[in-house]
C-alpha cells in the first residue's frame, strides 16, 4: 500500500504572530501539491487563527501543538478542540515528549485527547518515544508499544487508519543526535505491528508513521527511504522558511 508522505513542522514555543505571518508569506506559494505530500505547520495556539486564514487556498495545512480532551467548561487556560476545529485547524499534535515530561501528560490523557480530536473532525498526530535509558536497556520496542496501545484504545479502525503516529526517541529531540535510519525503520515497523495486533493488518498498513528527532534537509531522504517511515515531525529545522521548504522538496 502506498501511503502519502506527511511532513509536519513543530515550532514548539517559538515565533511571534508577526514572525509566523512572515513565514507563511514566504512559503505558501512554494508548497508541493497536497496530492503528493501533506505539508503541515504546527504552531502555537496564539497564531492559529491568523495561520488558518493565511493558508486558505494553498496546499499548506495547520496543526495545533496540544488541546484539552473536553470541548468546553471550567478548564482555565486549556485549549478547546472544538474551538480549534472551528478555526479550521487540520491536525493536533498530542503526547509530545515535552508535554509528557514537563506537563505530566499521561497515556490516559493522550487517549482522551485522541478521541476528542476525532470527535471534532481533526486528525491527531500522536507522539511516542523512549528515553536514552530505556533505549540502552533494550526496552524501546516494548515501551513504545505500550504507549501506542494506550493512546489508540477505543478508537475505530477507520480512525486509526486515518491518523498519524510520530516516533520520536527522546534522546534525538533537539540534540542533533538523530537515530540511525535502521533504528527509525525498526521502531516504525514495530509500531505498525502493534497496530496490526490491536486492530488489523489493513489498518496497520494505512496508518502513517513519522520519524522525528533532529531531522534536517540533509538527512530526511535517508529516513524517507525506509519502508515504514512515512514522514517526519521536525522541530528546529522547521523554523526557517528555506529549511522547511527544503524538507518538503526532499520528499515530494
Ligand atoms: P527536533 O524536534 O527536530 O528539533 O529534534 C523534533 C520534535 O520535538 O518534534
Amino acid at each position: 500500500m502506498s501511503r502519502k508522505p506527511i511532513i509536519a513542522g513543530n515550532w514548539k514555543m517559538n515565533k511571534t504572530a508577526q514572525e509566523s505571518a512572515e513565514f507563511i508569506q514566504a512559503v505558501k506559494d512554494k508548497i508541493p501539491a497536497k496530492d503528493l505530500v501533506d505539508s503541515v505547520v504546527g504552531a502555537p495556539a496564539l497564531f492559529l487563527e491568523n495561520m488558518t486564514g493565511a493558508v486558505k487556498g494553498t496546499d499548506l495545512q495547520v496543526a495545533a501543538q496540544n488541546c484539552y480532551f473536553e470541548e468546553a467548561g471550567a478548564f482555565t487556560g486549556e485549549i478547546s478542540p472544538k474551538a480549534l476545529s472551528a478555526l479550521g485547524v487540520d491536525y493536533v499534535i498530542i503526547g509530545h515528549s515535552e508535554r509528557r515530561e514537563y506537563f505530566h501528560e499521561t497515556d490516559e490523557d493522550i487517549n482522551k485527547k485522541a478521541h476528542a480530536i476525532f470527535r471534532n473532525g481533526m486528525v491527531p498526530i500522536v507522539c511516542c518515544g523512549e528515553s536514552l535509558e530505556t533505549y540502552d536497556a533494550g526496552q524501546a520496542e516494548s515501551f513504545v508499544g505500550k504507549q501506542i496501545s494506550a493512546a489508540l484504545q477505543g478508537l475505530t479502525k477507520g480512525q486509526v487508519a486515518s491518523m498519524v503516529i510520530a516516533y520520536e526517541p527522546i534522546w534525538a529531540i533537539g540534540t542533533g543526535k538523530s537515530a540511525t535510519k535502521d533504528d527509525a525503520q525498526k521502531m516504525c515497523a514495530a509500531i505498525r505491528q502493534v497496530v496490526a495486533g490491536d486492530f488489523d493488518q489493513e489498518t496497520a498498513e494505512s496508518v502513517r508513521i513519522q520519524y522525528g528527532g533532529s531531522v534536517k534537509p540533509e538527512n530526511i531522504a535517508e529516513y524517507m527511504a525506509c519502508p515504514d517511515v512515512d514522514g517526519a515531525l521536525v522541530g528546529g529545522a522547521s523554523l526557517q522558511a528555506d529549511s522547511f521548504l527544503a524538507l518538503l522538496e526532499a520528499v515530494k
